[in-house]
């Protein structure tokens, strides 16, 4: 038989259940995923007409062969194999084959490890609790020292793999013979300890060794014992909402030559002290350390921990695999300066507000106690402002968040200090008691966050849009925690649902947010209540029945995240997780609005929010009325009523419940026709006249198709009383800005992009916003800083914005499901003459690069194979458009795509592509 020619495709970028090399899975039928190269770099059109996987145990005995699968899918393919056993590592291929029938080179191995949670009984067994015993309980109102615990084991023989699980009660640190096991910060993160906690997966192979080995781990506080904000107010209690004994376990799992296999457990024989150097610590709070008091060699052979005590030890949550990226330090930032505004106080600029810690080089003498202090700004007189961590502040009842580290020097040298176990949001570093202070490159500010792999990268011509766009960006990393968090600096941060349903894709344009969310989901579902409502945050670590649950717009997380979860990455998985939870969130709002007007909203504990943070909360701000801005409750609350339950009945489809699809169409309908009843007029005015209720319905796609135009005509009136500012809160201005674009407004909406004063987002970045302000009058030109609250200085809801500008702008529009098709449509305006975007979808990284200058507007694309792109060029007609100098109608690879209206619009599969057409843009940058 003929040999078939090797295709120049190549399966790359293979992942299971979204990540790279798992270790520790417990899904019993992961998901796989590849994305695809060409080498051959004029080819168009490349498709997979065709794939086949190969998945073998360590012993290279064949799991699972798929045999040739005719289907262009790569992604959300689910393992069909033998049952996978615990502890084992499967390595897997890929083959695909071309659109002429080509295969391709087998893809090099991926693997991924499942987890021990797959053991039943045995697995159960192996896991036990342990940390110090009673006396040293984490006290409710003071922070204690960090146990370190110990345990040295003998290994008889050559170790062929070795993979470590672990988790806590608290935080951990676990280290192998004096080294620090993998990368990961503040792992086990946060869940709801009281269900169950995560646990990480490692693979140690090179780190154990015959003979005698150590295994350590140090714990702390983290969200389980220590400080959660509002608890305070909530319950009463400062610390230990969850539990006050700290807690350890793990298992090594070690593959000896010879098919033997040895375990070794968290259990009754380790041993514990608290006489090591970190002497308090607790993420709000921050870390104190002596480094006079540190234990050389203690998780390393040799070492006398006769004085150490025995652990305790207890039964612990469940445990499951944590489904995605670990946080992780991703970057450092030097310090760009130092000041001294008073006599001993120096001041680090670090350019940037950001998460994370410092690690700071510095010589003191023995005994020379150094503070630490962080903040997001600086008072008039340099010292920094710590209103923003909610310091001092009587208006709101918690304690704030003082961010404040101690280092107590050995004194013998150069030493470095860097916490281990607290979170600061900064972008200023105070430093006292240090009588020589370091300098500037001895400083580094230590970013981290959940390291979901970056898929945006984004630059045009406008220094203010891209200042905007990286100050979203930050405020992205410094809030993506394990959780979405809204702030990173104040005494809050928590998973506030509002805030992230609105922000979910820009976030996505961002960040591979797939493993993110799937973890999160998981949590905002755990903390539904009996009757159906949603947790206003997540993990809930209150009583959600009681309070902060069911408010509209933040409950609706639990539909609309998920759905997008299905549109960007094809994901069916969630969908099934979520439909019932997400229908029972309908039925709840059903059952309380018979009429179908959501009134309910008033009776929510502690407040209902709305369109929070709209211009009726500016204070004392030019140009900005007191009142009108806040969009009618019952106008909020029945809009995202009509949306989930519409989204319900899309879910409904896509898992194949025809007559759940029908009957939450029809709920959907009977909303939108009460809503239209109730506070439409023909005119096509909406109830309160507010900017935010237009967007809002014509988002929603709440009105018929009649009064949308009026109604976006009305909403660009609506911005006159506010002097063209926004006056929209967290909810409607990112939605709006896509409403202005698509109901031919797109001018307005870069005007209001460009705006220079305040309050806007330019001002916000010209004015010290290196990311986003909780609010927009955080600062004025009048009057500076807002009086107390300032508000946070890093906050994503306002970002959502950035939506419009991937879509716009860059011109890239993900198609559902699963970005089966991309459209590629940038508009051109405000002065923006070219801009270089690209976006990692699921099918691999779609590059926009265009510019409309000297009366040509120039679009190079660069799709990768398998993806096809809807091309709509920012011109009147197709008339005079080439495409690598040749008319596009007639070029390779392309198509003249039909109905797209006037626009000069196409269809192209896989390839380099250069559009060119003649432009001639208005004054404003439009396009005539
Ligand atoms: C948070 C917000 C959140 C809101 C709900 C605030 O304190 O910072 O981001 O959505 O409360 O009202």
């Amino acid at each position: 038989m003929a040999r078939a020619r090797l295709s120049s495709l190549q399966a790359v970028r293979l992942r299971c259940e979204y990540l790279l090399d798992p270790v520790g899975v417990d899904e019993r039928a992961p998901r796989l995923s590849w994305e695809l190269t060409c080498a051959e770099a004029a080819r168009r059109g490349a498709r997979q007409s065709a794939w086949r996987i190969v998945v073998r145990d360590r012993c290279r005995r064949v799991a699972w062969d798929s045999g040739v699968v005719s289907s262009d899918r790569t992604a959300q393919v689910e393992y069909e194999g033998r049952i996978l056993l615990p502890f084992e590592t499967y390595a897997w291929q890929v083959r695909v084959w071309d659109e002429r029938g080509d295969p391709s080179r087998w893809s090099s191995p991926a693997h991924w490890t499942m987890g021990p949670a797959q053991t039943g009984p045995l697995g159960t067994r192996s896991w036990s609790w342990i940390g110090p015993g009673m006396a040293e309980l984490w006290d409710e109102m003071a922070s204690r020292p960090c146990p370190l615990l110990r345990k040295a084991f003998t290994v008889p023989r050559r170790i062929e793999r070795a993979t470590l699980f672990a988790s806590a009660l608290g935080v951990y640190e676990v280290r192998i013979n004096g080294k620090q096991v993998g990368d990961r910060v503040l792992c086990p993160e946060w869940t709801d300890y009281t269900r169950r906690v995560q646990y990480q997966g490692y693979d140690v192979t090179g780190m154990v060794r015959p003979g005698e080995n150590v295994l350590g781990a140090i714990l702390a506080p983290g969200w389980f014992a220590g400080r959660i904000g509002p608890a305070r107010f909530i319950n009463g209690t400062l610390r230990g909402v969850y539990g006050r004994a700290l807690r350890f376990t793990c298992l090594l799992h070690l593959d000896l030559e010879g098919e033997e296999t040895m375990d070794v457990a968290s259990d009754p024989s380790w041993k514990v002290t608290v006489d090591g150097p970190i002497r308090s610590s607790d993420i709000l709070d921050g870390e104190e350390v002596d480094a006079r008091r540190e234990l050389p060699g203690w998780d390393a052979s040799g070492f006398d921990d006769a004085s150490w005590l025995p652990v305790a030890a207890s039964q612990g949550p469940v445990l499951t695999a944590q489904p995605c990226e670990p946080i992780r330090v991703t970057r450092e930032l030097r310090a760009l300066s130092v000041s001294e505004p008073a006599p001993g106080i120096f001041v680090y600029d670090l350019g940037q507000n950001m998460v994370g810690r410092v690690r700071v080089r510095l010589r003191g003498a023995p005994g020379e106690r150094v503070r630490l202090r962080h903040a997001e700004v600086l008072n008039p007189d340099g010292t920094i402002s710590r209103d923003s961590l909610g310091i001092n502040n009587p208006a709101i009842p918690t304690k704030g968040a003082p961010q404040e580290d101690f280092f107590t020097c050995r004194g013998d040298g150069e030493e470095v200090f860097e916490p281990r176990f607290t979170s600061h949001g900064f972008r200023y570093v105070e430093m006292s008691g240090a009588p020589h202070p370091p300098a500037p490159e001895d400083l580094a500010g230590r970013v981290f966050h959940t390291d979901a792999p970056q898929a945006g990268v984004f630059e045009c011509s406008s220094q203010p849009i891209n200042r905007l766009l990286s100050a979203i960006q930050w405020t992205q990393r410094a809030n993506m925690q394990g959780i979405p968090t809204d702030c990173p600096q104040r005494d809050e941060r928590l998973g506030w649902a509002g805030d992230i349903q609105v922000f979910c894709e820009t976030a996505m344009f961002n960040h591979d947010m797939a493993g993110f969310f799937t973890k999160w989901l998981r949590d905002l579902r755990e903390g539904q209540t009996a009757d159906g409502r949603f947790p206003d945050y997540a993990p809930h670590p209150f009583n959600p029945e009681a309070c902060f649950s069911g408010n509209p717009g933040w409950s609706d997380a639990g539909v609309i995240i998920p759905w997008r979860l299905y549109e960007w990455y094809g994901d069916r998985r969630i969908i099934e997780q979520s439909f019932e939870s997400a229908r029972r969130w309908v039925d709840h709002g059903e059952r309380e609005n018979p009429d179908l007007v959501w009134r309910d909203a008033g009776k929510l504990l502690p407040l209902y929010y709305g369109d929070w943070l709209n211009a009726d909360t500016c204070e004392n701000v030019p140009g900005i009325p007191a009142k009108g801005a806040e969009v009618p409750r019952e106008v909020y609350a029945t809009a995202f009523f009509a949306l989930s339950a519409h989204i319900v009945s899309r879910m409904a489809r896509v898992l194949g419940r025809a007559d759940e699809a029908r009957r939450y169409a029809l709920l959907a309908g009977r909303i939108r026709a009460v809503f239209l009843r109730s506070f439409v007029s023909d005119a096509g005015r909406i109830k309160g006249d507010t900017q935010a209720g237009y967007a809002l319905a014509l988002h929603f796609d709440l009105l018929p198709a009649r009064l949308r135009p009026r109604a976006a005509a009305r909403m660009v009136a609506a911005l006159r009383p506010y002097g063209g500012a926004l006056s929209t809160g967290i909810q409607s201005t990112g939605r709006l800005m896509r409403e202005l674009s698509r109901w031919g407004y797109g001018e307005e909406a870069y005007r209001i992009l460009m705006r220079s004063e305040s309050p806007s987002f330019r001002s916000m970045v010209e004015h010290g916003g290196t990311t986003i302000w909780e609010r927009w009058d955080a600062w004025v030109e009048s009057r500076g800083y807002r009086p107390s609250p300032v508000g946070s200085f890093n906050h994503w809801a306002f970002g959502a914005v950035g939506e419009w500008i991937w879509r716009v702008v860059a011109g890239i529009n993900p198609g559902a499901p699963g970005c089966s098709t991309v459209t590629i449509s940038p508009v051109p305006g405000g002065g923006v003459t070219w801009c270089k975007a690209s976006h990692h979808t699921i099918r691999g990284p779609v590059r926009v690069d265009w510019s409309a200058e000297g009366g040509s507007f120039r679009l190079g694309l660069d799709m990768p194979p398998n993806l096809s792109a809807t091309v709509v060029l920012p011109v009147g007609s197709r008339a005079g458009v080439t495409e690598s100098g040749v008319a596009a109608a007639r070029a390779p690879g392309v198509k003249t795509a039909a109905g797209k209206g006037s626009k000069a619009a196409f269809v192209v599969g896989s390839g380099v592509y250069r559009f060119e057409a003649p432009f001639t843009s208005s004054p404003t940058g439009e396009p005539c």
